[in-house]
């Protein structure tokens, strides 16, 4: 297994293009599978969770090839409707597939996502609206069975949570069924809006994305379309946090600052400088960050549950107490302990996380325990004195296109333990 290396105390400083969103590119290749004819999605990031996607399109009997950062995909021959279970492990987001092989296929069969990295993570508002749509879903043996004998129709839906999957399963369920679907209480994350712009120039009629209520008129089918996935706004805080721990100075190109404006808030409050220029930002450290009272992870245009790790390994460093409130998943603090290592004070209680800024980290030997828990140890290890190894890199190796390679001509110590 492969560790990242990391020689710390480097100050980081220069420009970098920030890679196409996880969130969206994931969702949009699971829409592919209702278009029926060639679709070229571009911007897509080499994340081993794409590669995944890619390999759920070819056990369905599509076409699917990466060439460069473009994805090429038809569903045009599409063969079965079953996610095989080794890949359903492999990426419990690949429940967004769901939606769009039933409204392929009127049935699908995937094995029920468990429990896992961030504590449950249900999926019975995917569910309950399907069923509202004209899906019979049986469990099984740990299986779900679905079915839409008579077909998909549209419906009136109320999400009593802005469930992020829900929002995006009942988009896709809904494009190609009969008659017209409301969504009440969507989820309104840029990355679903991403999926409706893609699924919109296939020929969809999808409206109101961005907003609460989401109106989808289900069209008889979708044909080909090229995209370009929206830069990752995740992805792009990591950068920018990996500068401010090292008091550096980082351009970021190819960001949507619209999408970004909670977490700007964060790097401003920090005591950081944020200018912006077009779909640039610049970003200078101060001397040493400030603490912030609170931060609290919320639904967007909140701050991002997936920025909380991010946050609170830059907030470790920072003068004063800050508190970090995570709203969104039960268990998000697993990765706080291998920041300890690093000499961090944190304490968790329940929701919250409460960070004692200390002036100095030292290198530690840790483990990633989730995609973002990842990315806060290496924040923590590119700020600290002396040489740092994170294991389980897999894990960051799901949402962060060669993070080595990204940093390493910042001036960043770091490389890959198989180097
Ligand atoms: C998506 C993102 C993830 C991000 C999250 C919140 C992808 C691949 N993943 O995840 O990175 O952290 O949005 O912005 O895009 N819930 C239920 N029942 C459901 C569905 C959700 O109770 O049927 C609860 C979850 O347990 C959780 C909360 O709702 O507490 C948020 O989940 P949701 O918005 O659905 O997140 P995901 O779509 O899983």
């Amino acid at each position: 297994m492969s560790e990242i290396i990391i020689g710390g105390g480097k100050r980081l400083s220069g420009d970098l293009n920030v890679q196409g969103a996880k969130n969206s590119v994931l969702p949009v290749l699971a829409a592919t599978v209702l278009c029926g004819k060639e679709c070229v999605i571009h911007n897509c990031p080499a994340l081993s969770d794409v590669e995944t996607s890619i390999k759920i399109l070819r056990a369905l009997g599509c076409f699917a090839q990466r060439q460069g950062d473009a994805v090429t995909v038809n569903s045009e021959g599409i063969s079965g409707c079953e996610i095989p279970d080794s890949l359903m492990r492999e990426m419990r987001s690949s429940v967004v597939f769901l939606g769009a092989i039933i409204g392929r296929c009127k049935k699908a069969v995937i094995s029920s996502p468990g429990g896992c990295e961030l504590g449950p993570r249900p999926i019975d508002l995917h569910l309950s609206s399907l069923e509202k749509m004209g899906v019979t879903v049986t469990e099984e043996h740990g299986f779900l069975y679905c079915t839409a004998e008579k077909g998909l129709h549209g419906a009136e839906i109320n999400l009593v949570f802005p469930s992020v999957g829900a929002t995006e399963n009942i988009i896709l369920a809904a494009a190609t069924a009969k008659g017209i679907t409301v969504i009440h209480g969507a989820a309104k994350e840029p990355e679903i809006s991403d999926l409706a712009d893609f699924l919109n120039s296939a020929g969809a009629k999808i409206y109101g994305c961005g907003s609460d209520t989401v109106k989808i008129y289900g069209v008889e089918k979708l044909g080909g379309a090229e995209h370009t996935i929206i830069p990752d706004r995740i992805a792009a805080a990591t950068y920018m946090a990996c500068a401010a721990v090292t008091g550096g100075t980082l351009t970021l190109n190819g960001v949507m600052p619209s999408h970004m404006v909670s977490l700007f808030w964060l790097f401003k409050e920090c005591g950081c400088g944020v200018e912006l220029s077009g779909k640039s930002v610049r970003i200078t450290a101060p001397e040493r960050l400030s603490g912030v009272p609170t931060v609290r992870s919320l639904v967007y245009p909140g701050f991002p549950t997936d920025a909380g790790p991010i946050a609170v390994a830059m907030l470790s460093l920072a003068k004063g107490t800050s508190v970090f409130v995570e709203n969104i998943f039960e268990n998000r603090f697993r990765y706080v302990d291998e920041l300890k290592r690093f000499g961090a004070k944190i304490k968790t209680e329940g929701k919250a996380a409460v960070i004692e800024g200390v002036s100095e980290l030292s290198g530690a030997d840790c483990k990633a325990t989730d995609l973002r828990g990842g990315a806060a140890l290496i924040i923590a290890a590119l700020a600290a004195g002396g040489e740092s190894k994170i294991g389980e890199i897999h894990h960051i190796e799901r949402g962060y296109d060669d993070i080595a390679a990204a940093l390493k001509p910042l001036g960043a110590d770091i490389k890959y333990s198989k180097e």
